[in-house]
């Protein structure tokens, strides 16, 4: 038994040792006086400052936990109370690390309490630690709680920033939106007029609106002059800039064109050199932009303004676009009123050239100037009566004049034989409308008049030439000319006949009604003529 006494003994020992290696236990023996009588093997020194070996060494001494604590104590030695912990006291250790320390205080001898106390010191500073991170843990999110909070603030600060922003923003959006309607007005008001004086008052009443200022004006540039005059001014309470004529390089006009650049002149008190225009008016600032169209002045904008004004970046950009628009309306209207001059020019020259043409052919015909004035002018009518627009009738007219210019390809002995024709000259004579058509077509200006000498000889039955057209077919011009030509050869003599009487004549037309001619024509011919001849009568009643 003994050594199974011992053996368990031995067995007890190293359980303890273990638990002790384990779970770092160290354990006191204090006495009744609280005083530490023994520590267990190995204490860990660094548990303590204190020297724990020095006899007669108080509880409190060695732990400060104990301080204050002797009630309790005491109360476990009266067997009062069996067990008094302290948990997780945190100790800093002279390397500065953490430790963390339990306490538990047993009796020694629960039997016996008033023996002494048995006093456990637990190293739990791996827990210890694994508590500090948490509360760390904590503390940091709380942090990022905060600063998320303090984000989420921020953030709605910007937001409200944003907002405030997109505020601006989209008042800046419309502000551009109405200048750009100022823009596409002007734009319609140059496209919608050639008149350029209705263009450049549109564009200063735009520019004196949306820019705010009190007088907008816009000089043209007059190269023959070599001065700028006034155009069109807006807002104008005198007839100063009404009536400039500014010459190059001389006043802030004439230096913004010489120097083809912006001048600003926010505060003109602060420029005692100037030379303002607009004194009269009373300008306290002015602003005065050249107008250039395909790399030459065309004229100036100049602007004026009552009091002092400093304008922005917008502001100037937006002058400019409205600056250019003067200058494109300028150019463009003026390209347009030099190309109608030149066209009416050309009109002018042609209607020239075709009466010339037509005397030479009547001159060559040893026709009178008559014959060919005359049925131009009863073809005319007639083409009034059939309500043929201006356009047409001016085609009409070169028509008739040029009726038989194809003859200008037929020889002097056919065309001037004094005998009835041969065959052979007849057919050479009757390819005189085709001349026509050859010499004619290639003129442009011409081609639409090309119906009466190119038709003239067709027949309403389709026995006529060059082409043997019937009925409509004809165009109307000719089926009208044809009238007028047959009605007139007839009256006058031929060298190879002579001229019939005015009843013969009509009565011949008459019969050719439907044949050669077209019915309605006839009709309306023959009616044309009884008027005529009434109001001949009427003029010599009178
Ligand atoms: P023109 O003398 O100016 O005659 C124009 C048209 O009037 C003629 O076209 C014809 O439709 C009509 N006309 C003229 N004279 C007479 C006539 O005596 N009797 C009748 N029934 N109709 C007449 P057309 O026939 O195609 O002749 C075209 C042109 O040819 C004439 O223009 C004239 O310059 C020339 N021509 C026609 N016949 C003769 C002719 O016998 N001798 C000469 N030398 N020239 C002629
Ligand atoms: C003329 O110059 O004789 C009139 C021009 C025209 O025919 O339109
Ligand atoms: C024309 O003038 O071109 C002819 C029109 C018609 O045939 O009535
Ligand atoms: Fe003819």
């Amino acid at each position: 038994m003994p050594h199974k006494k011992q053996k368990l003994a031995q067995f007890e020992a190293r359980v303890v040792q273990l638990i002790n290696e384990w779970h770092r236990l160290a354990y006191t023996y204090v006495d009744a006086d609280l005083r530490i009588a023994q520590i267990s093997p190995n204490f860990p020194s660094e548990l303590t400052d204190a020297d724990l070996t020095r006899p007669g060494i108080s509880l409190g001494e060695a732990f400060g936990e104990f301080v204050g604590m002797e009630d309790v104590l005491h109360d476990i030695l009266r067997g009062e109370r069996s067990l008094f912990q302290i948990e997780r006291v945190n100790r800093i250790q002279a390397d500065g690390s953490i430790r963390y320390l339990s306490f538990r205080v047993v009796p020694l001898d629960v039997q016996k309490p008033s023996a002494g106390l048995l006093v456990i010191v637990e190293d739990v500073t791996s827990s210890g630690l694994i508590e500090h991170s948490l509360v760390q843990n904590r503390n940091e999110l709380r942090f990022v709680q905060d600063a998320l909070a303090h984000a989420n603030a921020d953030l709605d600060k910007r937001v409200e920033q944003r907002t405030a922003e997109l505020a601006e923003a989209k008042q800046q959006i419309e502000k551009q939106l109405v200048r750009m309607q100022a823009l596409r007005l002007n734009d319609l008001a140059i496209l919608g007029t050639t008149d350029l004086r209705v263009a450049l008052k549109t564009i200063a009443d735009q520019t004196r609106k949306h820019l705010r200022m009190d007088v907008v004006s816009v000089l043209l540039f007059n190269p023959y002059s070599l001065r700028f005059e006034n155009a069109v001014v807006a807002g104008a309470q005198t007839s100063e800039i009404q009536s400039a004529w500014i010459r190059m390089g001389e006043t802030v006009i004439g230096r913004a064109a010489f120097e083809r650049q912006t001048l600003i002149f926010p505060d003109v008190s602060q420029e005692p050199q100037l030379e303002l225009v607009g004194k009269s008016e009373g300008f306290l600032s002015c602003f005065a932009l050249p107008l250039i169209a395909k790399g030459k002045i065309v004229g100036v904008m100049y602007l004026g303004h009552r009091s002092i004004f400093q304008p922005n970046q917008d502001w100037l950009d937006f002058l400019e676009s409205l600056a250019g628009q003067a200058a494109m309306a300028i150019e463009s209207i003026k390209a347009f009123e030099d190309l109608q001059r030149s066209n009416f020019e050309l009109a002018l020259a042609y209607s020239r050239t075709i009466e010339g043409w037509s005397r030479a052919l009547d001159l060559r015909d040893m026709q009178t100037k008559d014959h060919t004035s005359r049925v131009t002018e009863l073809t005319l009518k007639l083409a009034h009566l059939v309500g043929m627009n201006e356009i047409e009738i001016m085609h009409v007219k070169h028509g008739a004049l040029l009726h038989d210019i194809g003859k200008m390809g037929i020889p002097d002995a056919i065309l001037l034989k004094d005998d009835y024709l041969s065959d052979e000259e007849w057919e050479i004579m009757r390819r005189h409308p085709a001349y026509a058509y050859e010499m004619l077509s290639p003129v442009e200006y011409l081609r639409p008049a090309l119906d009466i000498p190119y038709c003239h000889h067709e027949k309403w039955d389709g026995t006529g030439y060059p082409r043997g057209l019937a009925g409509e077919q004809i165009p109307l011009a000719a089926r009208l000319f044809a009238v007028v030509d047959v009605w007139d050869a007839l009256r006058s003599n031929r060298p190879y006949r002579k001229g019939w009487n005015e009843d013969q004549v009509r009565e011949y037309i008459r019969s050719q009604s439907g044949t050669h001619f077209d019915p309605y024509a006839v009709d309306l011919f023959l009616r044309l003529l009884d008027e005529m001849d009434k109001e001949q009568m009427d003029q010599r009643a009178v």
